[in-house]
């Protein structure tokens, strides 16, 4: 009998058939799959050199992996209460949020704004980036505040970049990434222009922490999820965040706290391997360094995060276009092709999301995109490419993972996940929790059930809002501290609660009151 009901669904798979494909282009997808295919003695290799990195960073002489203490120290109770601001500077977008911690444990509401980044604003003066900044916080609170006598708001900015603090209130730029070049900023702490535009036009806020989205992403997720032990981001550019013990830190020694004291780490990780000394890079790999704004930094994130996923693509057909005994693209019009960045990560993932045995929708794209009408042959080795580098991303990044699992002694934990490449790319999470189980040699999941999701030892899984809720907890848990007269890490305790509501008890406005 036929089953009634619903029956399973299944995501379509595509089988795919290189029979038809001639044989230079079958030798092309040989070569390609050698060049981009990480095996799992290489992953391992690979994690080995990533751990003793990740110590070199935390060390008193440090190493091409930052390892930046971020001064967010520990995790949330879940009981945290008050009002807070959170604002993201994002590569395509800035996002204004008012977050509400109410009173029942791990809970919280949100009202939010999106501005776009302008793209001139990449590259251009820092006035201008903080006069827009603060121009949109200003909209966003005389919106949703219009007619009230505000007292300070305390905000939690999350500036995704490299920046060594000092303190939670402020930030050195290291170096600009994913694609930003704004003269005039890096080496420089951006909380003191950032405050000043705000200052310039009233706006009454108090920058309380200055955080990295993977730190945002590590509280968030451990506000719902008590065993988040690392907080990731894989989207346009890629980076981790976890909490580290004093004791575990030489270069803070000089500090004499506790060792058992937890700090979290924004380990800055896109730098892994600026020395060239295990990752497996590819003459593409090299080109796209030598053209990017940066040469010979963010090595790690320039072979995984997803501004660099459709430029290696695009590199590579370019290359293959160009050889003469490789017949691609024959007699067609190349120079849509020939555009730097003209793909993104996205292109790549429509590729790989076709669900056609031709292959049409990928015909369509390139028709309609590059101009270029592909044959069949082509479209196999275009989806094959697609499939070699949203592999190796997904491999690579894994390694990291596993190091500070490894780093760490964790034999189980949940690893909070953000970021386009995590939550759009085509099987980026399953290729990850394959490569995780290759390098951490699992045969069994969980209290020995069979490996799979829900079992396996070590999980990668979406994140709570880190840019936001994450950003608004770490404000919270700075205050508290602030309050309670532990100011280890923080410029000016006095400063930061001047003008707040929580410095006045009178105050009839709700108070960021920190439990
Ligand atoms: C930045 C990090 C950030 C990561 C993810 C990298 O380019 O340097 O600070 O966490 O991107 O957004």
């Amino acid at each position: 009998m036929a089953p009634s009901g619903p029956m399973p669904r299944r995501k379509q798979s595509r089988k795919g058939s290189m029979a038809d494909v001639p044989k230079d282009l079958l030798q092309e997808i040989k070569r390609l799959e050698d060049l981009f295919t990480v095996d799992t003695a290489k992953l391992k290799a690979i994690v080995e050199h990533f751990i003793s990195e990740l110590a070199k960073g935390l060390s008193k002489e440090g190493g091409s992996i930052p390892m930046n203490p971020t001064w967010c120290m520990g995790f949330p109770t879940g009981n945290e209460t008050g009002t807070f601001l959170a604002l993201d500077m994002g590569g395509t977008n800035l996002r204004v949020c008012e977050i509400n911690l109410p009173e029942e444990k791990g809970e919280f509401d949100i009202i939010q704004s999106k501005y776009r980044m302008p793209e001139e604003l990449k590259t251009g003066t820092a006035d201008e980036l903080w006069g827009y900044i603060a121009d949109c916080l200003q909209q966003f609170i005389e919106y949703h505040h219009e007619g009230e006598k505000l007292d300070k708001l305390p905000l939690g900015f999350t500036f995704s970049y490299p920046a060594t603090q000092e303190y939670i209130d402020h930030g050195v730029l290291q170096r600009w990434t994913k694609g930003f070049d704004i003269e005039g900023v890096e080496g420089k702490d951006v909380v003191p222009p950032f405050e000043a535009a705000l200052e310039e036009r009233g706006v009454p806020i108090k920058l309380t922490a200055l955080i990295n989205d993977t730190t945002g992403t590590l509280i968030a997720s451990s506000y719902t999820d008590s065993e988040m032990k690392i907080g990731c981001i894989f989207g346009t550019g890629c980076n981790a965040a976890y909490m580290e013990h004093f004791g575990e830190v030489p270069k803070l020694a000089h500090m004499k706290v506790d060792p058992q004291q937890e700090i979290a780490i924004n380990c800055e990780w896109g730098a892994f391997d600026n020395e060239h000394k295990i990752l497996p890079r590819t003459q593409y790999d090299v080109i796209i360094d030598k053209d990017s704004p940066r040469p010979g930094q963010q090595s790690f994130e320039k072979m995984v995060a997803g501004l660099y996923l459709g430029e290696l693509f695009r590199l590579v057909l370019l290359d293959l276009h160009e050889q003469p005994h490789v017949k691609i693209f024959e007699g067609q019009d190349v120079s849509a092709l020939k555009k730097p960045y003209s793909l993104d990560a996205s292109f790549l993932s429509d590729i790989e999301n076709d669900p056609y045995e031709n292959l049409q929708e990928t015909h369509d794209t390139f028709n309609a995109k590059l101009n270029i009408k592909c044959t069949k042959p082509e479209l196999e080795l275009i989806r094959r490419l697609a499939e070699l580098i949203g592999t190796r991303s997904a491999r690579l990044s894994a390694c990291g993972v596993a190091a500070i699992c490894k780093k760490k002694g964790y034999k189980t934990a949940h690893v909070g996940a953000d970021g386009s490449v995590f939550n759009k790319y085509p099987h980026f999470k399953a290729r990850g929790a394959q490569a995780l189980k290759e390098i951490l040699d699992w045969d069994q999941g969980r209290d020995g059930k069979p490996l799979g999701r829900g079992n396996d030892p070590v999980e990668i899984l979406p994140a709570e809002d880190g840019s936001g809720v994450g950003a608004a907890l770490i404000a919270a848990l700075t205050l508290k501290r602030v309050q309670e007269g532990n100011v280890m890490g923080i410029r000016d305790p006095e400063g930061m609660l001047k003008g707040m509501k929580a410095s006045d008890p009178k105050s009839k406005q709700v108070a960021p009151e920190v439990k």
